[in-house]
């Protein structure tokens, strides 16, 4: 009976450590929202600039606008058979930075890179 005790202890305490230790390996848990859009932590990551690049040359491309990168600000990705990266992009626009929301779909092991959307809004 009192091992029985003891070993429950043991599960319990298990149960609460796991948890911390899973969150501890990576620094921050990945936390992922209910649609499965995962925080990108590394908002500096050139790898993150050059998908937002991508995302202003093929909207130019699309349309009469010159956009120059300046920043990303933020953003998420996704995973489904491939990635989804939804950036907040701060571009120029002639005289004026908008901000702007990049959708960009990426294969990388099928050289896919497609953009989705971009569009541009006010509020922060
Ligand atoms: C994943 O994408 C590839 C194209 O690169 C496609 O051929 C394949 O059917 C897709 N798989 C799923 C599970 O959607």
């Amino acid at each position: 009976m009192k091992v029985q005790k003891y070993c429950f202890h043991l599960f319990l305490l298990t149960l609460l450590i796991l948890p911390i230790y899973a969150t501890d390996i990576e620094g921050k848990p990945d936390v992922r929202d209910k649609n499965g859009w995962k925080k990108i932590k590394n908002i500096e990551d050139p790898y993150v600039k050059g998908i937002a690049d991508f995302a202003l040359f093929e909207s130019n491309k699309r349309s009469n606008f010159n956009l120059l990168f300046e920043g990303v600000l933020r953003g998420q990705t996704r995973d489904s058979n491939g990635t989804y990266y939804r950036l907040v992009v701060a571009a120029k626009n002639g005289a004026h930075t908008r901000n702007y929301r990049a959708v960009v779909f990426e294969q990388p092991w099928a050289d896919l890179r497609k953009l989705i959307y971009l569009t541009s809004f006010n509020k922060h």
